[in-house]
């Protein structure tokens, strides 16, 4: 196709400037810190990233972009085809630019389900080195995914603990109930209760952590021996918890649209004696995407005929960027086998370690196995939290803390498209804080972890998502963090890197 085929608005101009002569405007470094063409790639790029753009749109002609951007017309042509070498958009002859998602791009479904065995896992020492990645000072810290830091709540938590201290003075010092203070287990009832769940506060056991909840959960419904279910990829904490208490891991395909595959799961089922299937069946972690409804409740539904319980890791529940929160899993059940597990250490305060479990018809049992871990969860920041919700400051915290989470996740993959090998994949995620990417299969993201971190950047190398030797070549990077030039400029070392990466060690 020609450039004039591309768009008949630029006839003219294409043949007398020849498609990719780079326009004199263009050359010109903006003090918003762009070259002008990428001004416009910039923008277009966001829109369609955020939702403003959709699938089939058509773009401005380069005319009357040119007039609203200000640039010449040779300037958004140069725009359109880098925006077309990404994926962006398409051209059509006569017709125009029109939108189109980088189906190149996007983390896709691996298709052909494999069959999987139980397994212990595998990756311990990797996750030790990545461990201590993430307290070594200084630094950049794209590994950890804590998605409150990127607008931390530091002035009004510090506040409220204050006043929490005043008033209650030597009180605070003691344990707190077994099960939790009562006020905090009723706000985090009333929360869901807002959502239409039908949650009561003396459902609500507080732990330490939802990944202590997680260990309640299991041991209620399985002992060690035991095979348990888990998304592929999952959550590597999920992994160290169900190895700690001497279970096994048996990894489900997982699909990054309709989730945890129902196929697999009863090809599983048929084959093994599951004890408890442990899914974030909402928003998996690291895919960051959103299970429809329907999938959700055709999965507890295939559960409830195998009488097997779900431990419902809910910990992005309130991350979604549309705004929805997902309902439970367990509004989806008939019968009690679905165990809900969260915390507040996603959207406010991890070092707080305040979660909790609903255990459902294992309530009693997990307040005893709750009261033999640790007996209680700390006082003072359970009164602090619950103060910190009852008073709004949580929602309002809430509401600044969404759109600058969904504003990171477009400049991050916004600078992994422009330094990352052409063939990266990317996730698209739904909420939360991480973006999921697959490199070529022979790339190596345990050698890279190493690389990287001597370039003083760490990140969660995908090997540790798996308990066997899966996900070798991809990478979890996190965007929970104010966005700086710092985190641009290791975007652009880690590109390089990459592209180091399959020179050095090609296929
Ligand atoms: C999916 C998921 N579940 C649980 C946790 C642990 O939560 P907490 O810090 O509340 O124990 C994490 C933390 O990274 C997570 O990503």
């Amino acid at each position: 196709m020609n450039s004039d085929d591309r768009n008949p608005i630029a006839s003219g101009e294409a043949t007398e400037m020849g498609s990719h002569a780079v326009p004199k405007d263009a050359a010109r470094f903006d003090h918003q810190s762009h070259y002008l063409y990428q001004r416009v790639v910039d923008l277009i790029r966001n829109q369609i990233i955020d939702d403003t753009l959709n699938t089939g749109d058509r773009l401005p002609s380069l005319r009357s972009m040119s007039v609203q951007m200000q640039v010449s017309i040779p300037t958004v042509r140069q725009a359109y085809l880098e925006l077309e070498r990404q994926g962006f958009i398409q051209a059509k002859a006569k017709s125009g630019y029109f939108v189109q998602m980088p189906a190149r791009r996007q983390i896709v479904s691996k298709g052909r389900s494999q069959r999987r065995q139980p397994c212990k896992v595998r990756c311990r020492q990797l996750l030790d080195k990545v461990y201590d990645a993430v307290h070594q000072p200084g630094v950049v810290p794209l590994g950890i995914a804590i998605p409150c830091m990127a607008q931390p709540a530091t002035k009004t938590l510090h506040r409220t603990m204050k006043r929490v201290m005043t008033r209650t003075q030597e009180q605070i010092l003691s344990y707190a109930p077994t099960a939790g203070d009562a006020s905090l287990r009723s706000q985090i009832a009333f929360r869901y209760q807002q959502q239409f769940e039908q949650v009561h506060g003396d459902q609500v056991i507080i732990t330490n952590g939802a990944q202590e909840a997680t260990a309640i959960a299991l041991q209620c419904c399985a002992k060690p021996g035991d095979i348990i279910a888990v998304e592929s990829p999952s959550y590597h904490g999920h992994m160290e918890i169900i190895e700690s208490l001497g279970m096994l891991v048996l990894e489900i395909e997982t699909d990054p649209v309709t989730g945890v595959s129902i196929q697999s799961l009863e090809q599983a089922f048929a084959r093994h004696d599951i004890k408890a299937c442990l899914f974030s069946s909402a928003m998996n972690n690291p895919l960051g995407s959103l299970t429809r409804d329907d999938d959700r409740a055709a999965l507890v539904r295939l559960l409830e005929t195998h009488q097997v319980p779900l431990i419902e890791d809910d910990v992005y529940g309130e991350l979604i960027y549309n705004g929805r929160r997902p309902p439970l899993a367990r509004r989806y059940a008939q019968s009690d086998l679905v165990m809900t597990c969260s915390s507040f250490a996603k959207t406010l305060a991890p070092g707080y370690r305040i979660g909790w479990l609903l255990a459902g018809r294992h309530h009693e049992r997990a307040c005893q196995i709750k009261r033999a871990l640790s007996c209680s969860s700390g006082l003072l920041q359970q009164l602090t939290l619950s103060e910190f919700l009852a008073s709004g400051e949580y929602d309002r915290h809430l509401k600044r803390l969404m759109p600058v989470l969904k504003n990171n996740a477009q400049r991050m993959r916004a600078a992994i498209e422009d330094h990352f090998p052409h063939s990266t994949r990317v996730s698209q995620p739904q909420g939360g804080s991480v973006l999921w990417l697959e490199l070529e299969r022979h790339f190596d993201s345990r050698r890279f972890f190493d690389d990287a971190l001597e370039q003083g950047i760490s990140l969660m190398p995908g090997a540790i998502f798996a308990a066997a030797d899966r996900f070798n070549n991809y990478l979890r990077l996190s965007y929970g963090h104010p966005w700086s030039d710092a985190m641009e400029d290791a975007i652009q070392r880690l590109g390089q890197l990459a592209h180091l990466a399959l020179e050095q060690h090609p296929k």
